[in-house]
């Protein structure tokens, strides 16, 4: 057995790029604007804001105080707390051992809607049925999910430093021009259609960004709040074991309170932005018809037909957009896969190499099965929340929808019952600094946040 001394960020912009890096992914762009849109626009930011303030502040802060002071990734981490609670490691290694080969499957997806774009067939992509018949094609996703893998695992293999941290440092900044020019474009565009109907960007904007109360009812606001929670635990990498890893890699000189803080601006900016430069597009060209369309379907959908609406320019766009997805599906899933090797370094003291090409195997197969969900494994499987799910979705629910929860609320639990909220505030002020909202802070960690990722669980049980 080979023993391996702990890499650490340089300093924090390396930590922050890395965590935002691993913050913003494939949640934020396809899953937040299409959530927005479906939850009343401006009111899903608004619970989503004052949640990512209070809930997803308590939960990150906790995670990157659990790593940083035990300076061991998830698996390991909880046991070093409190010998009884090693077993909340073993589920919290477990959620991104479950996120990865699927997460590296759409990866895989993104990878290939950016070769199409690429080379100039954007078009072919806005046909009907491109997207199905392309995932249930066997050999092209399969490769595409190789590719991306193979991607993921070269930036883990070379470490922290020369890895992750060198990775997000170029991709982040570059993430973000992208984001930011293609929310100014999305802004700019109109359209008039068949009937004569010209709809534009800004109408667009209005529908995103203002509160539609219509027919809302206390249930509705319920589905709204578990919405919102449910994203932002997926958004921010919390109760995936990654903020644990990542903190473990921070020094202890280093100010943990401004770095969260910059942390959650990036990640809750970038959602934001996301819609931005999804929803007034879609509206301007489909209409709010056009939005109804969820989850992958709107990325690889309803996008390409967007895109080829708006002549040349949309193959430009599409390039583009697939382009700052890709990096941004790219330093996520290297955050995912770093929380699995990290635990099998730390745990049975493997080499940083051995552990990534096991970890690596491990994906293949099983993101191998993920693909072949959608052709020769393809099965109709009713969930408990009403969805209906192939391999990729029953993973998706194990993982979010139940395990996360459970990681989060035994979190909750240990930070906030055994060994006391202190422990936390103390690790964040011991560089001097005060932590702020200190209060908000145990209420939330003792009372708040465990009761609302109760209510979650169960709702994900399909109770209510
Ligand atoms: N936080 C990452 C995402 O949003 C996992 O995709």
């Amino acid at each position: 057995m080979e023993k391996s001394k702990r890499n650490s960020f340089s300093g924090s912009i390396g930590f922050v790029l890395a965590a935002a890096g691993s913050a913003v992914g494939l949640g934020n762009i396809w899953r937040f604007p299409y959530l927005a849109a479906k939850d009343g626009g401006g009111m899903f930011l608004f619970v989503y804001i004052i949640l990512a303030l209070t809930f997803g502040f308590t939960l990150l802060i906790t995670e990157v105080s659990i790593g940083r002071k035990t300076k061991q990734s998830p698996l390991t981490a909880y046991g070093v707390l409190n010998k009884k609670w090693k077993f909340l490691g073993v589920i919290a290694c477990t959620v991104p051992a479950i996120i990865l080969p699927y997460y590296c499957a759409i990866g895989g997806w993104v990878t290939k809607y950016l070769w199409v774009y690429i080379s100039g067939n954007g078009s072919s992509a806005a046909s009907d049925g491109y997207f199905t018949d392309f995932i249930s094609s066997g050999a092209q996703p399969v490769t595409a999910m190789i590719i991306f893998l193979a991607a993921v695992a070269f930036i883990v293999f070379r470490g922290v430093n020369k890895g992750i941290e060198a990775l997000s440092k170029i991709l982040m900044p570059l993430l973000l021009l992208l984001v930011v020019g293609i929310s100014v474009f999305s802004l700019t565009i109109s359209h008039t259609d068949e009937s004569g109907v010209t709809r534009t960007g800004l109408e667009g904007l209005s529908v995103y960004v203002i509160p539609n109360f219509e027919g809302m009812t206390v249930h509705g606001f319920l589905n709204v709040l578990i919405d919102a929670m449910g994203q932002l635990f997926f958004s921010l990498s919390v109760a995936m074991g990654i903020m644990i890893t990542y903190g473990s890699y921070v020094s202890d000189g280093a100010n943990l309170k401004k770095s969260i803080n910059q942390i959650e601006i990036f990640d809750t900016a970038v959602a934001f932005l996301a819609g931005v430069m999804i929803i007034p597009a879609v509206f301007t060209f489909a209409g709010s018809e056009g939005m109804a369309a969820s989850g992958p379907g709107l990325m690889f959908v309803t996008l390409p037909k967007v895109f080829s609406k708006m002549g040349v320019i949309g193959n430009i766009m599409g390039g583009l957009f697939f382009a700052m997805v890709l990096f941004a599906a790219l330093t996520s899933a290297v955050s995912i896969m770093e929380a699995v090797v990290s635990s099998f370094i730390d745990k049975f003291k493997l080499s940083r190499n051995k552990a990534t090409v096991i970890v690596t195997l491990i994906a293949l197969a099983v993101g191998l099965a993920v693909c072949f969900g959608y052709n020769v494994l393809y099965f109709e499987l009713p969930l408990p929340n009403g969805a209906t799910a192939q391999i990729l979705d029953v993973m998706d629910y194990v993982s979010n929808n139940l395990l996360m929860p459970l990681v989060a609320i035994g979190t909750c639990i240990l930070i906030g019952w055994v060994i006391k909220p202190q422990t936390v505030i103390d690790e964040v002020e011991k560089t001097g600094v005060k932590m702020g909202r200190k209060r908000l802070y145990i209420v939330m960690i003792k009372f708040i946040a465990p009761v609302l990722l109760a209510v979650l669980f169960i709702k994900s049980l399909g109770v209510f």
